[in-house]
């Protein structure tokens, strides 16, 4: 977890060690096989989601369960009020309380909690601080798990990593082709950042597409080129889908916005339109080696990828979204143990 931190915190992949990654990896495996703990026996976790789920907040709330604890749900739209995240700042505005308070509060209460921030509003370069998770947990005594910000998304990353080992086995030297697809609501690239992090890190090969002005994070990239280069990995990006695709293992379909016309609805429906046919096809696929799709969903069917491909042999999306399950209860076994 966060390296020399006295509360172990997940708020990227990169906060575990691989040692971690690995106990995690195993321990889902054979949760997943059946094997049964009570870790958090007599134990409270907190939701707090500041924008929708599905997947995130059933399968927490599954994984809290069967590892015996219990979950207290919060929907801040309905259930609380808007908290503010800078420090030093006179509190006159729509913000009656601080993340500060709330977070030492709440963690009087439960052992971990689990954040997903508001939806981001100001220009990329705030928002890629990630202010209000880092918020949380520079100030709760609890364990603070991120449950999707605007740069991660590490427990699809964990999720991800599962099933590429149950795909593929061996990760080194395999090829992932992460790309772009058409959407007329893109999501924050933090689920492709995580991927492409972890991917590396397993010693796959990685390219990366997408049309023009839809660049990852230049952070992200300068990271992930880092991590290619001390690996000698391959890492490829902006390139086309047929380019990107041609012999990978796997594909990795999502669509995400352009950092370049943040918080400018105009210019980036534009943007996006002007992006069209960024479709996942049986043709697409079958330039992969035997390629399998994964996806994070949701998924807009016949818009980012074919019903044929989404329904047929080589999709994953099902499997990936049950390992959420698996390796979140892995996850919550190890920071919480004792
Ligand atoms: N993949 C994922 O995080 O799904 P939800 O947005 O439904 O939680």
């Amino acid at each position: 977890m966060t390296a020399g931190a006295a509360i172990p915190h997940f708020i990227r992949l990169e906060d575990l060690s691989d040692r971690q990654v690995e106990d995690i990896l195993d321990l889902a495996a054979r949760l997943k096989r059946g094997v049964s703990r009570a870790e958090l026996a007599g134990r409270s976790v907190g939701l707090l989601f500041f924008r929708g789920s599905l997947r995130t907040r059933t399968s927490l709330v599954a994984a809290v369960q069967q590892l015996g604890g219990h979950t207290v749900n919060l929907t801040a739209a309905s259930d609380f009020w808007e908290l503010e995240a800078r420090d030093g700042t006179v509190m006159d505005g729509a913000a009656p309380e601080h993340i500060r308070d709330a977070a030492v509060v709440m963690s009087k209460y439960v052992s971990a909690l689990a954040i997903r921030p508001a939806a981001v509003t100001g220009s990329w370069e705030q928002e890629r601080r990630d202010e209000s998770i880092r918020a949380w947990a520079a100030h709760a005594e609890v364990p603070v798990i991120n449950m999707e910000s605007a740069l991660w998304h590490p427990l699809q990353a964990l999720a991800d990593l599962l099933t590429l080992r149950e795909t593929l086995g061996e990760l080194e030297g395999k090829r992932l082709a992460i790309t772009w697809t058409s959407s007329p609501t893109p999501s924050s690239p933090s689920v492709v950042h995580s991927a492409l992090m972890a991917a590396l890190r397993a010693g796959m090969n990685v390219s990366v597409a997408h049309p023009p002005g839809f660049g990852l994070d230049q952070g992200v990239l300068d990271e992930a080129r880092s991590s290619a280069g001390e690996r000698s990995l391959s890492f490829e990006t902006g390139i086309g889908m047929d380019e990107a695709t041609e012999g990978a293992h796997v594909v990795y379909a999502r669509s995400w916005f352009s950092t370049e016309t943040y918080n400018n609805p105009t210019l980036a429906a534009t943007k996006v339109a002007a992006a069209r046919g960024w479709t996942i096809d049986e043709r697409i696929m079958a330039r992969g080696a035997d390629a399998r799709l994964m996806h994070s969903m949701p998924v807009r069917r016949n818009l980012e990828v074919t019903d044929e491909v989404l329904d047929g042999p080589r999709s994953l999306l099902y499997a990936q979204a049950e390992n959420r399950l698996h390796t979140q209860k892995g996850l919550l076994s190890l920071l919480l143990r004792g």
